[in-house]
């Protein structure tokens, strides 16, 4: 076990991203305000680049509010980031001078019991009153400061706080307040309260997305080093697997460096970390038991599957198989690839991820029924191979993919590449003669199906 986390010190790349905040913070000066919304899909960054902003906001000289505030998962109060920045921007007024309804909404969100005592302040203001009566309150502060608010992870927040968002950007768009939130995108198809707050907001002209893409070879590299820092140095081989297997996750890297360096001193083999499946295997509770055993043999056909295969493999038939798909690809688990109707994952890691799920069970249990299920995998295969061979001949030079020689099945038998196929089919799956020599040959291709390493699938 390693004491000291490992995480990278210095901050990597995202220079962009850090200059478009530091100039969202610039307009300030002018009376421009707004939001920047960071968008992201998990670990790639969101909170250290807000991190990063917020530590140079307090270094700079300006005179201004810093307010952070965050949302918690399942423990998420009404108004939760909002009661912060309220308790914040009552320090910064005179109580006494405060019109009624402020003042009011300070005691309801701050529930102080000098406030709580005032006459004024025993009715709850009407959700509309306190909304008008905060953005009063930030308009009073503004007046003579300016206020920066972080919010970090807005995919867990209420919907009051969502609806205070949304009610009052627009109006302090011609003030000196900037509010910079983070969110999780992948959450926002499943949720719908905070799609409709974010998509209301990014309709504001004064409200921007941010989306922060994977980080680059070289970055992750430069994270590996940082990450290491003067431990002891990993092989060129497992740096360079780390690097190609996290697809530019710096969270995936770090974990991935942790892991390995964890199986070096107990002279073990690496296995797939245990906080990324986590990661992932969260993103797939929220599916129903069938979609997830649709993914799972996904999964069994690799990195990239073809529906039409996975019709077959799952006794099924397209159409019905694409809401599942739709699903999984709103959650950011598989992607479509706009070129030939095929599907992937999202990460190598997923499908890993839901291979290893998927194959645990059957392991432990019974170990026939692991190679049972690769026999019906590779029996429905063939029959979705014969059913091209039946359709009319393509013109030449319309297939002239060659497909890898044990790739995975997904790769070979689309209805699109019937030649491959057929061809891919003969080697995968040879003569067999006997039943029993079937079986070993299915399961010896299996276990080079587990074994391939997920950094092979993904430069497919
Ligand atoms: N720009 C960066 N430079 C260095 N390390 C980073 C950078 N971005 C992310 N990391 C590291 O990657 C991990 C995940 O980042 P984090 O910001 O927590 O992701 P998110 O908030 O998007 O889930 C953290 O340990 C973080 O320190
Ligand atoms: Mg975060």
């Amino acid at each position: 076990m390693f004491r000291q986390p490992i995480v990278s010190r210095t901050f990597i790349g995202r220079r962009e991203e850090l200059s478009a905040l530091q100039e969202a913070r610039r307009d300030l000066a002018s009376s421009h305000g707004g939001a920047v919304l960071i968008g992201g899909e998990t670990g790639i960054g969101k909170s250290r680049l807000l991190a990063q902003f917020v530590n140079d906001l307090r270094e700079g000289k300006s005179r201004r509010i810093v307010v952070t505030a965050e949302c918690l998962e399942r423990v998420q109060q009404p108004f939760g980031p909002i009661r912060t920045l309220v308790a914040t921007l009552a320090e910064f007024v005179e109580r006494d001078e405060l019109p009624g309804n402020v003042r009011r909404a300070i005691a309801q969100l701050t529930r102080s019991s000098p406030e709580l005592d005032h006459a004024n302040a025993t009715e709850a203001l009407e959700r509309a009153d306190l909304l008008s009566a905060l953005v009063e309150l930030v308009k009073l502060v503004v007046a003579r400061q300016a206020v920066v608010m972080t919010i970090e992870d807005l995919h867990w927040a209420d919907s009051s706080t969502l609806d205070v968002l949304a009610y009052a950007i627009p109006r302090l768009a011609r003030s000196r307040f900037l509010l910079v939130a983070t969110f999780r995108s992948d959450e926002l198809e499943r949720n719908e309260t905070l799609l409709a707050a974010v998509s209301q907001m990014l309709r504001e002209p004064s409200v921007r997305r941010l989306a922060l893409p994977a980080f680059s070879r070289s970055e992750i590299r430069d994270l590996i080093d940082d990450a290491l820092g003067d431990r002891a140095a990993l092989p060129a081989s497992v740096r360079h697997d780390i690097e190609v297997r996290s697809e530019g996750n710096p969270f995936f890297a770090e974990e991935l460096v942790k892991g390995a360096l964890e199986a070096q001193s107990a002279g073990a083999l690496a296995s797939l970390p245990l906080s990324i499946r986590a990661s992932i295997l969260q993103r797939l509770a929220t599916l129903s038991a069938e979609e997830r055993r649709v993914l799972e043999r996904a999964a069994v056909l690799g990195y990239r599957f073809d529906p039409a295969l996975l019709a077959l493999v799952t006794g099924s038939n397209v159409e019905a198989l694409l809401p599942t798909l739709r699903r999984a690809r709103d959650l950011n688990i598989v992607v479509e690839e706009s070129d030939d109707a095929r599907f992937r994952f999202r990460h190598a890691l997923t499908r890993q991820t839901i291979y290893i799920r998927s194959a645990r069970p059957r392991a432990a249990s019974c170990g026939e029924s692991g190679v049972l299920t690769r026999v019906n995998t590779l029996g429905a295969a063939t029959r979705l191979v014969d059913r091209s061979l039946a359709r009319p001949r393509r013109p030449r030079g319309h297939s002239t993919h060659t497909p890898h020689t044990g790739n995975a099945v997904s790769c070979d038998f689309s209805t699109r590449h019937a030649d491959n196929a057929s061809t891919s089919a003969t080697k995968t799956l040879g003569q067999p003669r006997s039943h029993g020599e079937q079986r070993t040959q299915l399961s010896r291709r299996s276990d080079v199906e587990a074994d391939r390493s997920p950094h092979r699938a993904s430069l497919d």
